[in-house]
């Protein structure tokens, strides 16, 4: 027996009020599609067909490699989905078919397995019994047998009352499902051809039922109030892992880690801390509090707070922060310095050099052990084109020096305080472009005898 799965993911999502297919929709960094995919997958599953249809480009780009796509031209209901993936799949004789929605990321692979592991006969589903059953569809049982699925649109009051909920997930024999399907119509409160119908039609060949699945694992999305309340429980499952592997979290409510951020045990994080896209911080490193990280690698020992980093790499022992914007292609060497209010962009700081305050450095290249001083900044735009500038070892940059690009320091260069340095500096020397200090003597009395003047 081989098993075939079915991902529905062919919705609009109409309560979501958007544009974006509801299944694209992320949670910690990735499609809602993308996590059930890859909770089938985790489960054993390797046929896997995702049906698409609202927005099937966009969905269909957003799938692992190796997962069939099949088309549901119009969105005639769950059982109509279903019929356009078995018409992909070709013959099923002999196939367990597992059916899971798109839109139920936090399904976890051992209660997939649990369902294919309890699995005989024609069909058997995955229920659970929810503290507020509104909008599922209610389990109707005779004893152990389950004896029909009603959605929440067609039940009577009787009916709305049970708590036991269907889930969207069900193993089926594939063969008896193909039969059902062809049996199932839509005359119904929502005019669709309803999965859950299958359920009354094989009744009579026993359909089994695997109960108490998890309320907090099997919360399907259908609203942003749903989305934001999965959001936050795969937070903290996320976070409890790396809890659990010896990263130290301040404050696991206000920490925001996609899931494809990886964490070395012993880095630590404070409140207020968006790790986001594929983001690493070593051992030893300390980041947050208020740090918005994305596609950046922080490296051991390092120090980051209360700034923003965008593919920027940080390295051993670096230093990042307050208030530091370090923009895509910025790279730390080990022991350098970005600082308070300091924006960098394409540039490299060299091992233990430092851009302690208030500077923007832009396509640059700083050398070792060199100091830009406070307020200094690379002029690397024209109006038009962006230009480098290189700056050596051991240079040492006067507070307020304008780097007007191209331009190039040499190796133990200096400049003078609030030069504008458009010339390069050779290696050794001193670049300065200042005017002469004059001085007014008695300027402050004469200034004070001016106004009494006019008062007067
Ligand atoms: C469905 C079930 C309901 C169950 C609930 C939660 C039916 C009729 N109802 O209702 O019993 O309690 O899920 O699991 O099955 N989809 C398609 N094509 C369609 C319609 C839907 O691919 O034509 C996909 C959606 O993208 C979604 C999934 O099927 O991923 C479920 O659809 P949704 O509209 O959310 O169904 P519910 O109303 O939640
Ligand atoms: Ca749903």
């Amino acid at each position: 027996m081989s098993v075939r799965a079915v991902v529905l993911a062919a919705g609009k999502g109409k309560r979501m009020n958007s544009d974006l297919p509801k299944v694209l929709f992320e949670v910690a960094g990735r499609p809602l599609v993308a996590w059930v995919v890859e909770a089938v997958a985790s489960a054993g599953v390797e046929d896997i067909t995702v049906v698409v249809g609202h927005g099937a480009d966009l969905v269909a780009g957003a799938l692992p490699p190796g997962v069939a796509v099949a088309r549901q031209e119009e969105q005639l209901g769950t059982g109509h989905a279903v019929r356009c993936a078995l018409d992909e799949m070709g013959d099923l004789a002999g196939d367990t078919v597992l059916v899971v929605p798109g839109d139920t990321p936090l399904f976890r692979p051992e209660s997939l397995r649990s369902l294919l592991d309890a699995h005989t006969g024609a069909a058997t589903l995955l229920t659970a019994e929810m503290p507020d059953p509104t909008g599922y569809g209610r389990v109707l049982r005779d004893g152990d047998r389950v004896t029909a699925i009603v959605e929440e649109a067609d039940a009577t009051d009787e009916q709305r009352a049970v708590r036991e909920v269907a889930l969207s997930t069900y193993a089926f024999d594939g063969p008896a499902l193909a039969e059902a399907l062809e049996r199932v119509e839509n005359d119904n409160a929502q005019g669709e051809y309803y999965l859950t119908d299958v359920v009354g039609i094989l009744a009579g060949d026993g359909v089994g039922a695997v109960a108490g699945a998890d309320p907090d694992e099997v919360q399907g999305v259908n609203s942003l109030e749903h989305l934001a309340a999965v959001e936050a429980a795969m937070r903290r499952r996320i976070l409890s892992a790396w809890m659990r592997s010896g990263v130290w979290v301040q404050d696991p409510g206000r920490t925001y880690v996609d899931a494809a951020v990886t964490l070395e045990p012993g880095a630590r994080i404070y409140a207020d801390t968006h790790l986001e896209g594929a983001t690493s911080v070593a051992a030893g490193a300390v980041v947050g509090p208020g740090v918005f990280a994305v596609d950046s690698e922080i490296g051991p020992g390092a120090r980051v707070w209360y700034s923003v980093l965008r593919s920027a790499r940080v390295g051993e022992e670096a230093e990042v922060g307050p208030y530091a914007s370090l923009r895509p292609g910025t790279v730390m060497e080990a022991g350098s310095k970005i600082g308070t209010f300091v924006e960098t962009k394409a540039t490299t700081v060299g091992k233990g050099s430092k851009v302690p305050h208030l500077s923007y450095m832009g396509d640059a290249v700083i050398g070792e052990g060199s100091n830009v001083g406070a307020g200094s900044i690379t002029c690397n735009y024209d109006g038009y084109q962006k230009h480098r500038t290189v700056i050596g070892d051991r240079v040492r940059i006067g507070s307020d020096t304008m780097l007007v690009a191209p331009v190039e320091l040499g190796d133990d260069a200096w400049t003078g305080a609030g030069s504008v340095i458009s010339r390069d500096v050779a290696p050794g020397a001193l670049g300065v472009e200042r005017s002469q200090q004059r001085e007014v003597p008695g300027y402050a009395a004469r200034r004070a005898r001016k106004a009494e003047k006019k008062e007067g």
